[in-house]
């Protein structure tokens, strides 16, 4: 399978895959690297040998045309899927129309609980004493999609946002390899979002 990963942030999902990708047997390479901004995660692009692009959000004069800009850009590379591995824009409804089912999301929750962009802080904020990580096929909705995979973490006492962001990362780069693989093994089927 040929991957488009776009990244946000330092791309620890994305090392994960371009790590497992290293091995010959892995059934999966990833193409492109794509971003909505400066990220530090594109530095795994010359890391690797693998492009990136960039298209900020703040060049385009609204979230629909930055979204056709990114979808030409990743449209280019001809992926098998597309992954949001900390992408932290909500893509137009077209975009994800053109690319669903074989677009992806990352998610440090486990969904249905606590979708958007702060689940970790909303955990937290919660009082629950487990959260945990999702791997979804991205629909219209805010992390809405199927659930293709996900595993509960337990959230300690003293964690601060960023102690339990980083246990559920270490669950959350598991399971996306692990989808990866099944998804290219057959094992997992991506359906093709309903359309209410
Ligand atoms: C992940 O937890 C992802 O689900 C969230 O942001 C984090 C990205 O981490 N939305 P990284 O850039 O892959 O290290």
């Amino acid at each position: 399978l040929s991957l488009v990963v776009l990244i946000s942030g330092g791309g620890s999902n994305l090392r994960a895959l371009l790590e497992a990708a290293e091995d010959a047997e892995f059934p999966a390479r990833v193409v492109a690297i794509g971003a909505d901004r400066d990220a530090d995660g594109l530095d795994l692009g010359e890391e690797y040998g693998i492009p990136t692009f960039t298209v900020p959000f703040s060049s385009f004069p609204d979230r629909e045309a930055w979204g056709d800009e990114l979808l030409a850009q990743v449209q280019q590379w001809e992926p098998d899927l597309v992954i949001l591995s900390g992408l932290m824009r909500l893509l137009p409804a077209r975009v994800v129309q053109a690319l669903s089912p074989r677009l992806l999301n990352t998610h440090p929750a486990y969904l249905p609980e606590f979708p958007g962009a702060h689940g970790v802080r909303d955990a937290l904020a919660a009082g629950v004493q487990e959260s945990g990580a999702s791997i979804i096929v991205v629909d219209e909705g805010v992390d809405a999609g199927p659930i293709l995979a996900q595993e509960r973490v337990a959230v300690l006492p003293g964690d601060t946002e960023h102690s339990l962001h980083e246990r559920i990362k270490t669950v959350e780069r598991r399971l996306l390899v692990q989808a990866v693989l099944d998804i290219a093994n057959g094992n997992l089927e991506l359906k093709e979002q309903s359309r209410a």
